[in-house]
């Protein structure tokens, strides 16, 4: 039974150790720099302090008290939300855990007033998750900070 719950202060060095763990398991063909990026920037102060952010989203989910996945999303007072990480360990993908994440965070969204959603990857193979999860893929690559082409996936929702 897979648990979701928003990070707590002193789970921050648990979710950073999962984020880099996913990232050397999933991204193993980013340059070398993007890893050492990801270990300067998600550091536990960083995270300790997003997780008292309201328009940081930091989600842990758990599969019997092991984490497993989790996901950060960004909310931005245009009326924008995106997900700016997402990651399962491939151990436990397949399970409905990252269709899971994707949910709750589109739930805190909506209730800020969220019409537009985002996220971008680099993995070709997302674009059937993204899809069934009823986002459209926009036209076109975006670069990543790495030089990497990304696709962009939009999904709009209109309340009244
Ligand atoms: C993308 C990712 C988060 C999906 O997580 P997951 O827990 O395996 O996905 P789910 O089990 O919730 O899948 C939901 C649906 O998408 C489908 N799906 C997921 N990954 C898929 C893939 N690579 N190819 C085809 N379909 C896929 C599932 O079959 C499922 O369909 P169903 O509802 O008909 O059964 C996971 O593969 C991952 O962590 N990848 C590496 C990191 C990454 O690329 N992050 C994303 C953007 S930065």
């Amino acid at each position: 039974m897979v648990k979701i719950t928003k990070l707590k202060e002193e789970e921050a060095g648990i979710f950073r150790k999962l984020l880099l763990k996913i990232f050397i398991e999933s991204f193993s063909y980013y340059p070398l720099r993007a890893q050492k990026f990801n270990k300067r920037y998600w550091s536990v102060g960083r995270l300790t302090q997003y997780s008292h952010k309201k328009i940081i989203l930091l989600l842990l989910a758990r599969e019997a008290s092991l984490p497993v996945g989790l996901l950060i999303g960004k909310y931005y007072s245009s009326g924008k939300s995106s997900i700016l990480w997402l990651g399962v360990l491939i151990t436990h993908r397949g399970k409905g855990i990252g269709a899971k994440l994707v949910k709750h965070w589109e739930e805190w969204a909506k209730a800020k007033g969220v019409h537009t959603f985002r996220t971008s990857t680099a993995d070709f193979q997302n674009e059937k998750f993204y899809s069934k999860l009823g986002f459209t893929k926009s036209p076109g690559f975006e670069m990543d900070d790495w030089g990497m082409k990304k696709m962009v996936f939009i999904k709009k929702e209109y309340h009244g």
